[in-house]
């Protein structure tokens, strides 16, 4: 299991930032470039060439996995990643035209995805998530990636207590709920891995962001 989450983390995050370089503005061009010449040197060192490694030594054919909010940023890079690399798919968002385009992008790419309008913060909606996920993947889940994560910019005194509710249950209580309700599904498939999506203001105190860095401390 271990093994599975060093994998995802150490080779695929490079992948999943290339990805996710369309997303974002030019300031961060440079640390997407150093990240590139970093993956291209451990791919050296591991005597693999560009490509081949991504197929023969990464391999997730037959592996099931859930993400959470894949329509758009870094989920929507996750996606892709883990489909390319032979996984079948389920993700979910609130929007159900973004999730329809999506679906029907992955498809035209041959990637096996499939998607629930489900808002990751109501337990209700999260039940029926899992229901669906184990009805398509015969009751058992490899990969949970728990990326759902959002942020409402204001300085700490200013919060309300409608604020801080929405974000703790999007953001904290979303990925300890899903991950309870995955963990009969990842215990049947032999080999589960979850991995929590966290942020550099889980780790140093970040202005304008103060609870969603307290929600960030995975
Ligand atoms: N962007 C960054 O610089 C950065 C840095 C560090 C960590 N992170 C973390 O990385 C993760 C992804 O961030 P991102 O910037 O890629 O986010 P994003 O671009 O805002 O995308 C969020 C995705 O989640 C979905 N989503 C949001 N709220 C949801 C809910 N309640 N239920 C279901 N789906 C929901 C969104 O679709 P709908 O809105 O249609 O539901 C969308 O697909 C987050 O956990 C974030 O904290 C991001």
């Amino acid at each position: 299991m271990l093994n599975l989450i060093n994998r995802l983390i150490s080779i695929n995050i490079c992948h999943i930032l290339e990805r996710y370089n369309r997303y974002i503005g030019p300031h961060w061009l440079p640390k997407m470039l150093r990240y590139g010449q970093e993956r291209k040197k451990l791919s050296s060192k591991m005597g693999e060439t560009e490509g081949c490694s991504k197929h023969k030594r990464w391999s997730l054919q037959g592996m099931t996995a859930l993400v959470t909010g894949g329509t758009k940023g870094i989920g929507h890079a996750i996606v892709e990643e883990l489909a390319g690399l032979g996984a079948i798919v389920h993700t979910c968002s609130r929007t159900e035209t973004e999730l329809n385009d999506c679906l029907l992008e992955w498809k035209a790419k041959g990637f096996r995805v499939t998607g629930s309008v489900c808002d990751v913060s109501n337990q209700a909606q999260r039940e029926n998530l899992l229901n669906t996920v184990s009805s398509q993947f015969n009751g058992k889940l490899n990969i949970l990636i728990n990326n759902v994560g959002t942020n409402i910019a204001k300085t700490v005194m200013d919060y309300t207590t409608e604020d801080v509710s929405f974000l703790t249950s999007t953001n904290f209580e979303s990925a300890y709920n899903i991950s309870v309700l995955a963990h009969p599904l990842l215990i049947a498939s032999g080999a589960g891995s979850i991995v929590f999506i966290s942020s550099i203001a889980g780790i140093t105190p970040a202005y304008l962001m103060p609870i969603y860095g307290a929600n960030k401390v995975f």
